[in-house]
């Protein structure tokens, strides 16, 4: 049992493998937030600040004696509401049908169930070996509820929260907000946030948390490459292998916002969920409204153990579909092997030599459709361009298979080209203001996914191309953020609801077309990593993890993506040198080891490699294949990391679970004189065993490899990379 309900002192004790998380109903009614931390013994954690706490100006309970004052604005809370006392960020507004802003959420009751919840209409993660606690609280005025979803993963140390709030009055509310809130009592602590931007997601940004709010977030309608709705805090301390973090990653991928607040008593709250800015959701009576999911993983041994968690959860209870854990197929990308620079011959030379090395399945990326031989038109179009692929898409796919490769395309189904025929039928489907010309982003516009009838025609348009031809992968891509936002398909009190009701379109559609077409295999993207979320993780299993490819940068790229994210999610290609993004030259076999430790493909064009560069290529899918199932479900180690400007390494480690072998990837990532010899500390083995590296036949202790460490070898050339392969010697 991971749930522990104390009766008689209305205790509420989740328990994983490593955390405890508790809450108290107190003598007011108020779901107290006691405890979130390092696994106790269950205690009534409650007892800091069971005989009130107060400091002047926070209002109290008007009931409470007055030597002991009862104020929301001092006690840690599951659920904070704003108008009634607590001056702190709030997780939930509702505006009351006569204006008001108030909302006094107290205990109603509790279920437990086996099994984790499901959010309808909402991603989250899923399993039999979880188990849910509800528990439901009422405004002690009006009939407005709300039921507060806990998922426990005990095996992962995952506590995934949501809620839904139920207007049962007989008048509409407003929802104007609706967050996760986690309070901490005391404890000074950072917060970890992952900015970034087109071709340089996710890089790691500290601060400490001070007194007032941080926060990071989204306005594009997208999770975006500018912040990732996932966020760590941790003690000022932490490190990858010591110390308390918690992690929060948001189930959701379109506006967020996570703040961290310190306040005035030193408690600390974290808010997590949809960006309040241009939110605002009318719950007519009988409505209810389902928040996005927030993941928390807690470590007490650092980020780490906390990555290695999210991976394990994501891979087996956030993905879904036949290649969630199945090997997936190698695949070659035409798009900077091309660009919009194709027809059909073209295309299948590339295959044909891409088959004969081993690479299995062949995308063809961007300009298949309609008008589309640039950027400036055709999306929204979804008819082959049988001019351009000499035939009908079934003919090329079928060209295509005969090389013995299997076959794929890309889309970018949200979006429309002003010079499209779709856009020419139907304006009205584009996001755009009334008498305003809508602002254009890539020569595009964003189509409004909150209509039925727009999904419709798209999916309509999707299926047909799907059934016309033998494909196995799709691309599916999002090449801008959304601006200009209006729906004519809702009223004007409504306009702040549009942001969402994308999303809930977007994952509708999400939902119809994985599911109708299960043996595709679906890779999502938006401009390379613009919506690395754990809501598009739940429809397809892997992502394009960033337009830029080039294999120095893709290690900061990745090191960043790994906080959260398995590499059974990462796309990874190899590309060509000069790199298109920023012209460096690296050893072939440097980005495909970069690329090893994503989904490894390759992106660019194979007729104009040389001979020795193919047979390279063909090495390492032999080599990838070997580590396949040690790269992708392995435990992950960030054993030194890309940005230590002191440092030439970067390196990291997959070992299996049980210790017996593991593989460590190096690339000195500083092409700089005055190198130093790095000996770096492995992690993940058996100290008392021995282990070969590489077949040596000299043997090392698993003790040793992690205590005293291994000297990275010295290349003289520019960005080299080693793998060491440790195994346990008979
Ligand atoms: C985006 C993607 C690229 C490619 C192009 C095609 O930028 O990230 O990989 O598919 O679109 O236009």
């Amino acid at each position: 049992m991971s749930i522990i309900f104390n009766e008689e002192n209305k205790i509420f004790t989740l328990q994983t493998k490593s955390s405890s998380y508790q809450m108290k109903v107190d003598s007011y009614g108020l779901l107290v937030h006691t405890y979130y931390g390092k696994k106790i013994p269950i205690c009534d954690m409650s007892y800091n600040f069971e005989n009130g706490y107060y400091l002047s100006f926070s209002p109290y309970d008007a009931i409470a004696q007055p030597w002991n004052p009862h104020s929301v604005d001092m006690l840690p809370q599951e659920i904070s509401t704003y108008g009634n006392g607590d001056f702190r960020e709030s997780a939930i507004n509702v505006r009351q049908a006569d204006g008001s802003l108030g909302l006094e959420l107290r205990y109603d009751s509790y279920k437990i169930e086996k099994g984790k919840y499901s959010l309808q209409g909402l991603p989250s993660f899923y399993g039999e070996n979880a188990e849910t606690l509800v528990i439901t609280l009422k405004d002690k005025v009006y009939d407005i509820y709300v039921h507060l979803y806990y998922g426990i993963f005990e095996e992962y140390d995952l506590i995934t929260r949501a809620y839904k709030v139920e207007n049962k009055t007989n008048s509409a509310i407003n929802l104007e907000k609706a967050m996760i809130s986690l309070d901490f009592f005391n404890g000074d602590f950072d917060l970890v946030t992952f900015h970034g931007k087109h071709m340089k997601e996710r890089m790691l940004q500290r601060n400490e948390v001070f007194y007032g709010t941080s926060s990071v977030g989204s306005s594009r309608g997208a999770s975006s490459h500018m912040q990732n709705p996932f966020a760590i805090l941790c003690d000022t301390n932490a490190n990858e292998e010591y110390g308390s973090v918690y992690g929060f990653g948001l189930v959701y991928s379109g506006n967020f916002l996570i703040s961290a607040s310190k306040s005035q008593n030193r408690s600390t709250r974290v808010n997590v969920g949809i960006n309040p800015e241009n939110f605002n959701f009318i719950l007519e009576a009988g409505d209810s409204f389902v928040t996005p999911e927030v993941a928390m993983v807690y470590s007490n041994e650092g980020f780490g153990k906390m990555s290695r968690c999210y991976h394990k959860a994501i891979r087996n209870n956030l993905c879904r579909g036949k290649f969630k854990t199945a090997r997936r197929p190698v695949l070659i990308n035409n798009w900077e092997g091309t660009y919009f620079d194709f027809n059909a011959d073209k295309l299948v030379a590339m295959a044909n030599d891409a088959s004969k090395i081993g690479i299995e399945l062949f995308v063809m990326d961007d300009g298949w459709f309609g008008k589309r031989d640039n950027d400036l038109s055709g999306l929204g179009d979804w008819t082959p361009n049988e001019k351009k692929l000499q035939g009908t898409l079934k003919e090329l796919g079928d060209r295509i298979n005969a090389t013995g490769m299997k076959f794929g395309i890309w889309f970018e189904p949200e979006c429309i080209s002003a010079d499209s025929d779709l856009y020419r039928a139907h304006p009205d489907y584009a996001f755009q203001m009334p008498n305003r010309v809508p602002s254009e982003s890539r020569n595009q516009l964003v189509l409004d996914m909150s209509r039925k009838e727009v999904r419709d025609n798209i999916y309509n348009q999707l299926e047909k191309v799907l059934n016309s031809a033998n494909i196995s992968y799709v691309k599916w891509d999002f090449n801008r953020h959304i601006s200009d936002l209006y729906s004519v398909a809702l009223p004007k009190d409504r306009q702040g609801e549009v942001f969402h009701r994308y999303i809930l379109g977007l994952y509708e559609l999400l939902e119809r077309i994985t599911a109708n077409f299960p043996d595709i295999l679906f890779e999502s993207c938006s401009g390379g990593g613009g919506r690395v979320d754990m809501g598009m993780l739940y429809y397809m299993p892997q992502v394009w993890t960033s337009d830029n490819s080039d294999a120095i940068d893709r290690l900061e790229i990745q090191y960043g993506t790994s906080f959260a994210y398995p590499v059974s999610a990462m796309g990874a290609h190899v590309s060509t040198v000069p790199n298109h993004g920023n012209a460096r030259v690296t050893p072939l076999k440097t980005r495909g080891i970069v690329a090893y430790f994503g989904t490894y493909g390759v992106e660019l064009d194979i007729t104009k490699m040389t001979d020795e560069e193919k047979t390279e290529i063909q090495r390492q899918i032999v080599e990838f294949k070997e580590y396949y199932d040690l790269i992708q479900y392995g435990e992950y180690y960030r054993l030194q990391g890309p940005f230590d400007s002191t440092k030439f390494y970067t390196v990291w480690e997959v070992a299996k679970e049980d210790g017996s072998e593991a593989l460590v990837a190096s690339v000195r990532n500083r092409n700089e004189a005055g190198f130093v010899h790095e000996i770096i500390k492995l992690n993940g083995l058996i100290p008392d065993k021995f282990y070969r590296i590489n077949n040596s036949e000299k043997l090392y202790s698993g003790a040793a490899l992690m205590e005293h460490g291994l000297k990275m070898e010295y290349d003289f050339f520019a960005y080299p990379a080693r793998l060491y392969h440790i195994t346990l010697a008979e």
